[in-house]
């Protein structure tokens, strides 16, 4: 059902300080940047081999990322998984009693579609599922 890990989402308190970082010190280029009003973030991806690092900045406060980090600080944010047929997987998570954040798909960043699986069905990590839009290119969200 999981065909990838497509990223792994981390909450970032400074993005920018957090982008210069990441080129600096670890070497890695932006290869895309995009706000997502929907769920309150702009994300910065760099890709590492087939998959991203994203890095996640708080649109403001009252946002998922931005309780995040008043509660427990930046830090790995959740982790994304690649699939093929997202209202698959979800039908087959439900039937498994996995809770589920969003009972249908909705739309990511770099066109994809996405939906979030709750930490308590994936071992306390939030686990977020990625289809990639039909046309093939890889997605992240
Ligand atoms: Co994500």
């Amino acid at each position: 059902m999981f065909t990838a890990i497509d990223h792994v989402g981390i909450a970032v308190a400074d993005l920018e300080a957090a982008v210069e970082h990441h080129r600096r010190v670890l070497g890695l280029e932006p290869a895309h940047r995009e706000v997502v009003e929907s769920q309150g973030v702009e994300e910065v991806l760099f890709a590492v081999g087939d998959a991203y690092v994203q890095l996640l900045g708080a649109l403001g406060p009252d946002t998922p990322v931005g309780r995040f980090l008043e509660r427990r600080g930046p830090g790995l944010h959740h982790v994304a998984y690649r699939v093929e047929d997202l209202a698959g997987a979800l039908e087959r998570l439900r039937e498994g009693g996995v809770p589920l954040i969003d009972e249908e798909p909705r739309p990511g960043s770099r066109g994809t579609r996405i939906a979030f699986v709750h930490p308590r069905g994936t071992g306390g990590v939030l686990v977020e599922l990625v289809e990639a839009p039909s046309g093939g290119a890889d997605g992240a969200s």
